[in-house]
């Protein structure tokens, strides 16, 4: 069983866009600039929005964090963003999602420049995505490309399982895939709470990818010898043995897990930190297309 280590993954990609930026610098150039607004007073939205700009800083990209407040009308935070996207020195824009109830998702996706929308989740870059041709691939599924590819894991003519169909993880990764092309051409099928016979469908899969947010959800009895494990979940559980008084699960039973399979994502260490890397990625993607480069 090999370990896929997104620290390994992250850094080696982190290092790359970190020589990108000292060659803009160094012609006079102006770094990129991610801005990220953050509603609210979420403990994990805080945690990865954080750590989102700590990884702009260590690759020499400018940032922002906008805070507002839990109550803000959706009004004011729409015109937050359109003060973002009118402002030609900020390339890329992130709402940390899940947003406060008076607020309405789609309708704040909606808004932001589909040209800096560095999440893609802009219904413009998920229809590039859908055929074929996108601009920004979302961090989370761009994330697990990453990790594929870095570790050469062939995707062609394979089975794999899909848990969970969430527009942010679930939908493009099984989109994704099944396309034709490098990390494609896979036969995908897509498992959620209305599956019947979930552990089967895993059981002949040859790469599994959880994300449906329930630790422990895949067990050892649902993968077959060999097979790729992708585990996606990230839920805080109390753990008083902590200094945080939590600790992170993730979507699968390792212990029982790992001895079957020849590959699996560690949680905390696998593909949440591909993912901050691929924001990474698309950010400088903003950059260059804003400048038309
Ligand atoms: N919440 C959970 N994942 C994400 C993500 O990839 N982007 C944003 N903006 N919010 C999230």
């Amino acid at each position: 069983m090999v370990l896929l280590q997104g620290t390994i993954v992250a850094q080696a990609l982190k290092n790359d866009l970190k020589a990108i930026v000292d060659s803009i610098l160094l012609e006079n150039k102006r770094a990129p600039n991610l801005a990220a607004i953050l509603v609210g007073d979420n403990g994990a939205s805080k945690t990865y929005v954080s750590n989102k700009i700590k990884a702009c800083k260590e690759v020499g990209f400018q940032s922002t964090i906008i805070n507002l407040d839990e109550n803000v009308d959706q009004s004011i935070l729409i015109n937050q963003i359109e003060k973002l996207n009118n402002n030609s020195a900020i390339d890329g824009i992130l709402v940390q999602l899940p947003l406060p109830k008076q607020i309405n998702e789609q309708d704040i996706v909606k808004s932001i420049n589909p040209s800096k929308d560095v999440d893609g989740f802009h219904p413009l870059n998920t229809g590039k995505l859908l055929t074929g041709n996108p601009d920004f691939i979302p961090a989370t599924p761009f994330g697990i490309l990453l990790m594929l590819s870095h570790y050469n894991i062939e995707t062609s003519g394979k089975k794999v399982v899909v848990i969970g169909r969430s527009n942010i993880v679930g939908r493009p990764i099984s989109i994704l895939l099944s396309q034709l092309g490098q990390n494609g051409n896979a036969t995908v099928t897509v498992c959620h709470s209305k599956t019947n016979n979930i552990e089967q469908l895993c059981l002949e899969a040859d790469i599994v990818i959880a994300a449906v947010g329930i630790p422990n959800f895949v067990k050892g009895n649902m993968i077959k010898n060999g097979a790729v494990v992708i585990d996606v979940g990230i839920t805080r559980v109390p753990d008083n043995s902590k200094k945080l008084g939590y600790s992170i699960k993730g979507d699968v039973a390792f212990d029982e897990v790992f001895e079957k399979c020849s590959y699996i994502t560690p949680v905390p260490g696998g593909v949440g930190l591909t993912t901050i890397a691929a924001l990474l990625k698309n950010t400088l993607h903003a950059y260059y297309m804003n400048q038309g480069i």
